[in-house]
């Protein structure tokens, strides 16, 4: 008998591009929603199971096998350092990751920023960022609406997400340095990747093909 494939989706922006995805392949489940309040959410005739988790919790799902198979965000992903596989680049969910700072309280230079604070969700990939510059900088994690920080004086600046730059104006925000592009990349658990390879590559291929239809038509 066929096992069960676990995906893990993400709450938020990415799930309801994952999940219409995943149904243009034949991966779905009866009740699947983000709203829902049942966190797993199984398909017993295609054996397949959903299970819906934060944003931030999706890698670890993948890197424990407690999920077979995940959608999550590129910065997730590397703030993340879990050891799982990138299986594809789903192309939704485009954004990048930037440093920005009060448009009146902006610096000639980015190294003039060097050891002030910056508000982030991501300090791993920031410090990376910042390092390879040759800039110490002190790190304040925040969880959401990072862009508060400078305007109340947490930190002189932030590293954070722009989709469409709404945030960033109506804040009075400036990008001063771009960081990396970012998607939505589908992630498999390392054994999981060798144990259930037929079905996993087939679900990479149908997606892959999907993809590309809709690359081709728009
Ligand atoms: C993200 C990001 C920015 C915003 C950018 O926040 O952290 O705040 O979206 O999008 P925009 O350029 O289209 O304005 P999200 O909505 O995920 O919420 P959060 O602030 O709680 O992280």
């Amino acid at each position: 008998m066929e096992e069960y494939l676990t995906i893990a989706l993400p709450k938020g922006k990415l799930f309801s591009l994952s999940a219409d995805l995943l149904k243009k392949v034949g991966y779905t489940a009866e009740g699947l929603s983000e709203k829902s309040r049942k966190l797993v959410i199984s398909n017993d005739k295609d054996k397949i199971r959903f299970i819906i988790t934060k944003t931030a919790d999706v890698p670890t799902y993948v890197e424990y096998g407690a999920a077979d198979i995940g959608v999550i965000g590129k910065d997730v992903l590397l703030e993340s350092d879990k050891d799982v596989y990138e299986l594809l680049d789903l192309g939704f969910g485009a954004c990048h990751l930037m440093m920005a700072t009060p448009k009146d309280k902006k610096r000639e230079k980015l190294t003039d920023y060097a050891n002030t604070r910056v508000a982030t969700k991501f300090p791993h990939i920031a410090e990376e960022f910042f390092a390879k510059k040759g800039m110490q900088m002190e790190y304040i994690k925040l969880n959401g609406s990072i862009e508060l920080g400078p305007i109340v004086g947490l930190s002189e600046s932030i590293v954070d997400i722009v989709e469409t730059g709404t945030t960033l104006r109506e804040n009075n925000l400036e990008e001063i340095a771009y960081i990396m592009d970012l998607t939505a990349r589908l992630i498999a658990n390392r054994v999981s990747f060798q144990t259930k390879f037929e079905r996993i590559e087939k679900l990479v291929a149908d997606l892959k093909r999907v993809l590309e239809e809709e690359y081709a038509n728009n």
